[in-house]
């Protein structure tokens, strides 16, 4: 029987731990995830957050290792995401506990996915007394659903967060000092840039909402407990929120015979020359969430992308589909590529990242088979000047 993990007095973990998920809405998830629920045990019971449908029973075995499950009085849903409410209809059916989810968003989407469970609405401020224990709900709509809030334990100073502070990582530790550190931000860094970076503005409103609490505990819907490290996790969202990108580079290309690849490492040289740090990303084996995380964080970005049949190559095409999605402000840019005849791709790529209103660092970089040395010495330099 899989056991409830204690977190602190009369609340236990009682999440699932996906260890093999490796993709989420296109999102590589390589070290797996977690759907985390919270069991709240006071003169009433209550449960944050459902899990995602497959991991129903892990919860329902989690939950029954602490109490009997049909004791649950209220059931919390901080998100209608299917990975948070897949196992509503099962844990209704199990408990008959009453739903609280925000109004209207968390209504309608609920009962678009399940029907009329029954669901008790949420306004702003709104509290639930659980006897000693009190839950008060802040709407933290667009972070990143209009549904989504946040719960906070007001006598253990706990924030149940939901999807925010959180990231994609399966581990049998629930708590932030028990795990590699350096992993975890960088999974919390990957989880903003693929997962929030498009609500900036709806995430500096929530962390307003949220910024006179104190706040002792982070649990998130994702990942772990944030404890002894939450300054650090707020420092990304503050850096983040803020626009403090780093003056640093990343090179994003394919390439077919090789010469858009040497494009690419002559921009890199002309970064270098400026002491500005420099990534280069083969889409060929670099996943676009992935490189995402380093786009976020940067400066500038140079895309490259051969002509195929006249037009840029489909991972360039599924990159830039990607980057416009999530929508990353204020970067300089660079289009470049080789071609054998035609040669649309470069502009091509060039007029998707000005329609992300990005400022180009110089003109198309384009030529023609495969660039000579001096081809490449002349990029270049042409590009060091404009830096
Ligand atoms: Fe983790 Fe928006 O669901």
């Amino acid at each position: 029987m899989k056991q409830a993990q204690k977190i602190a007095d009369n609340i236990y973990f009682v999440g699932g731990v996906d260890y093999n998920v490796r993709n989420f809405h296109g999102y590589s998830t390589d070290k797996g995830s977690t759907y985390n629920s919270y069991l709240i045990i006071d003169e009433k019971i209550a449960l944050i957050d459902g899990v995602k449908e497959p991991f129903t029973d892990e919860q329902i075995e989690k939950i029954s290792s602490v109490i009997d499950i049909s004791k649950i009085d209220y059931i919390i849903s901080n998100h209608a995401e299917p990975d948070h409410s897949g196992s509503l209809p099962k844990l209704k059916e199990l408990t008959g506990a009453e739903i609280y989810t925000s109004f209207p968003n968390g209504v309608k989407d609920l009962k678009g996915y399940y029907g009329d469970l029954g669901y008790k609405e949420i306004k702003p401020n709104d509290t639930l007394s659980l006897g000693k224990k009190t839950l008060r709900f802040f709407p933290t709509p667009m972070v990143h659903w209009p549904d989504n809030m946040v719960t906070y334990l007001e006598e253990d100073h706990i924030l149940f967060s939901n999807d925010a502070f959180g990231e994609h990582y399966a581990t049998s530790k629930r708590f932030d000092f028990e795990v590699d550190l350096n992993e975890t931000l960088k999974q919390a860094d990957k989880y903003f840039a693929n997962i929030v970076l498009p609500y900036i503005p709806q995430t500096v409103n929530a962390l307003k909402a949220l910024s006179n609490l104190q706040i002792d505990m982070i649990c998130p819907s994702h990942g772990v407990i944030w404890k002894d490290h939450i300054d650090k996790i707020m420092k990304i969202y503050d850096d983040i929120t803020n626009y403090r990108d780093g003056e640093n580079a990343v090179i994003v290309y394919d390439s077919m015979w090789h010469s858009t690849e040497k494009m690419a490492y002559a921009i890199g040289n002309a970064f270098a020359s400026k002491n500005i740090s420099y990534v280069l990303l083969d889409l060929k084996t670099n996943h676009i969430s992935d490189i995402m995380t380093q786009v976020m964080k940067s400066k500038y970005l140079a895309v490259g992308s051969p002509t195929l049949n006249n037009n840029m190559m489909p991972t360039v095409a599924a990159f830039l589909c990607y980057l416009k999605g999530l929508n990353p402000k204020n970067k300089k840019f660079i289009a470049f590529g080789s071609y054998g005849w035609g040669g649309q791709s470069i502009k091509q790529v060039s007029d998707e990242l000005e329609g992300l209103k990005y400022e180009p660092i110089c003109d198309l970089i384009k030529v023609q088979y495969n660039p000579t040395n001096e081809v490449l010495e002349n990029i270049t330099k042409t590009i060091a000047e404009k830096l």
